[in-house]
């Protein structure tokens, strides 16, 4: 018998302690484990970099939320996106999302292109432009997906985009940290690998930094694995336990923030001071098709351009009250951020920058009205 999404966001890799019956896994911090004689594991575990129970309970956690076979947790989303690049030769090339997590595209291209990896970055919703790059003579052999993405909120269509990667042999990841696997699974639509910044909606509650890769091939799980290990960037048991805490009120918690993105999209929308609101919910068309068919809510982040400029940008940003002006996203406050001098700074000299008008918001799980209050205020007070 499967369980539901909801069942299993509380039960997922929480059997209960075989030894004592506690039913919350208990976090293991030794770092080694006796052997019984050399090469006597007792349950497997040696190091604890290279296998840990509290990790590995987490492991399997988001492994069944994404309805993969393997799971794999890492020291932070960076450190998660590291391991999944290690999968690409000196000479590769990687086609990403021109619309990414700024942190992702400076790896890509301040860090692996100096060793032969070459990243470039297209709008992937364009999929005759997609077709046209794995068409080429030297095409890409892996593609990065970020759907929704950061932080212009654009749908690319993952099953699509996984189907042109596929014919051409090659990877396709989705970095699934804006949707969490409640609103999408990408490896139902054909992606090979999935991806959190667990930072942000699995731990949920701005107290923890993590990363988690899953995937449904046993190939790529042991290349994975073997990284893991070889280079280290693995999380404490504390911050697994945290990650695992969070991901219990995982639906809960998405299903509130989505349902206030959606009131304070619409009401931006009818704003003087905003021009332009980008919320995957507010899209028509093809895009509104495509939300629907990918996705179960259209998320709980949303940017709008103020229309008064940086100046007013930035004055608003300054005078939330409920709206803490800080990087980062998913947790249950909401957060306020203007994406170009802040979390995407590393990418203004790329085809990835953003205007300095652009204002994103992490909507939370307070009450909508307060919230909406809050803005309102902000506009007011900044004078625009
Ligand atoms: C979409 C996305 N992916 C990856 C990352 C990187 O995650 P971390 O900060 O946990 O290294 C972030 C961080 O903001 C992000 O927003």
């Amino acid at each position: 018998m499967t369980d539901r999404f909801e069942t299993l966001t509380v039960h997922a890799g929480a059997e209960p302690d075989p030894q004592t019956g506690a039913v919350v896994p208990p976090i293991q911090m030794s770092t080694t484990f006796k052997q019984d004689g050399v090469g006597g594991l007792r349950s497997g575990y040696e190091y604890g970099r290279s296998g840990n129970p509290t990790r590995e309970a987490l492991e399997a956690a988001i492994a069944s939320l994404e309805n993969g076979t393997h799971g794999l947790a890492y020291a932070s989303g960076l450190a998660a996106t590291q391991n999944v690049f290690y999968l690409l030769e000196p000479g590769d090339r990687l086609l990403m999302s021109d619309d990414v997590y700024g942190g992702t595209w400076r790896l890509a291209d301040k860090v692996w292109r100096r060793y032969g990896i070459q990243t470039d970055a297209i709008d992937l919703r364009d999929l005759d432009a997609v077709a046209a790059a794995f068409a080429a003579e030297h095409p890409p052999r892996m593609v990065w997906i970020e759907t929704p993405s950061n932080p212009l909120l654009k749908i690319i269509d993952i099953s699509a985009v996984a189907r042109l990667a596929a014919v051409a042999g090659a990877i396709t990841v989705v970095d699934n940290t804006f949707a969490t696997p409640y609103l999408q699974r990408p490896l139902e639509t054909g992606a090979d690998l999935v991806l959190h910044s667990a930072t942000k909606y699995l731990g949920g509650h701005s107290d923890v930094i993590g990363g988690l890769v899953v995937t449904r091939s046993e190939e790529l799980a042991e290349r994975l694995r073997f990284h893991q290990n070889a280079a280290g960037a693995v999380p404490s048991p504390f911050d697994c336990f945290l990650v695992m805490r969070g991901l219990r009120t995982l639906a809960v918690r998405m299903e509130r923030a989505c349902a206030n993105a959606l009131v304070l999209a619409l009401w931006l929308a009818d704003r003087p001071e905003v021009s332009a609101v980008n919320y995957p919910g507010l899209a028509d068309g093809p895009t509104a098709e495509l939300v629907e068919r990918q996705m179960r809510l259209p998320g709980a982040m949303l940017s709008f351009e103020h229309a008064g400029g940086e100046e007013a940008a930035r004055g608003f940003a300054g005078a939330t009250r409920l709206f803490t002006l800080a990087e980062s996203l998913g947790a249950v406050e909401s957060l306020i951020e203007l994406p170009a001098p802040m979390t995407h700074a590393s990418v203004s000299d790329s085809p990835l920058a953003v205007t300095n008008s652009l204002v994103r918001l992490s909507v939370g799980i307070e009450n909508v009205d307060d919230l909406r209050d809050d803005l309102e205020a902000a506009f007011g007070a900044s004078g625009s």
